[in-house]
């Protein structure tokens, strides 16, 4: 075991797993997580429940879709491949099928931007890719275009992809957008929510930037969006 490569990664990626599992926007076989290592990246493998995956279970793969390791690695090794070559802003890319943003993927359905926090997305939607079959080259497009200058999407009739800087941040996203998507569905009860324009997202998510919201609990936030610590 301390002759794999990437070991703390790996640990992190299994940790991430059974956090997702745990967080209630994972079950069963679903899902996948990739995290970038040097020249590729390691992903969970295919069919291997998380509360059974080790770091020796890891697969290592390379941009050019080898892999190393005893087990084969996830169905959707090519949009986590691909996400990771087209977004060298992200390190982690995580997919599950949790339910409220499932729900909403059965219809072809995004988030737009009935609440503030859809901006923490990286814009002022949760864009749905079209479906296609899981595991294609086709989906991997779809999924790529959806992400563009975003940090999460949901796939059609199928589930949803949050990127992240870290394992941690990207969990942290797939929560949100679930609930995002809960609150939209359930906010459907009384009819059709009102929709943010896109001038008031842009200010949210220029206020997001300067307090490193949702990031930064310690400081390090843009002195006039802060209250200011009493001994200063
Ligand atoms: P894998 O077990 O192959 O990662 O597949 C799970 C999944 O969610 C496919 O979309």
């Amino acid at each position: 075991m301390t002759d794999l490569t990437h070991l703390p990664q790996r640990h992190a990626l299994v940790e991430t797993c059974l956090a997702m599992n745990a967080s209630g926007i994972n079950q069963g076989a679903s899902g996948n997580l990739s995290v970038r290592v040097e020249g590729g990246f390691l992903i969970t493998p295919t069919s291997l429940p998380y509360d059974e995956m080790t770091p020796a279970d890891v697969v290592e793969m390379g941009f050019d879709g080898t892999y190393l390791g005893s087990r084969r690695p996830s169905s959707e090794w090519r949009f986590h491949r691909d996400i990771l070559k087209a977004r060298p802003d992200v390190e982690v890319v995580l997919h599950a099928h949790p339910t409220f943003a499932t729900a909403l993927a059965v219809h072809g359905r995004g988030i737009p931007s009935f609440h503030y926090m859809v901006a923490l997305a990286g814009g002022d939607s949760i864009r749905c890719a079209p479906y296609a079959t899981f595991g294609t080259q086709e989906l991997s497009d779809n999924a790529v275009a959806a992400l563009e200058g975003r940090m999460a999407c949901l796939l059609a009739n199928h589930g949803m992809i949050v990127l992240g800087k870290t394992t941690k941040a990207a969990l942290a996203l797939a929560v949100e957008v679930e609930a995002l998507a809960r609150q939209y569905l359930y906010a459907h009860l009384l009819g059709e929510p009102v929709i943010l324009p896109p001038e008031e997202i842009e200010r949210v998510a220029d206020k997001m930037r300067r307090m490193k919201y949702g990031q930064s609990p310690d400081g390090n936030a843009a002195p006039e969006d802060t209250a200011r610590p009493r001994n200063v």
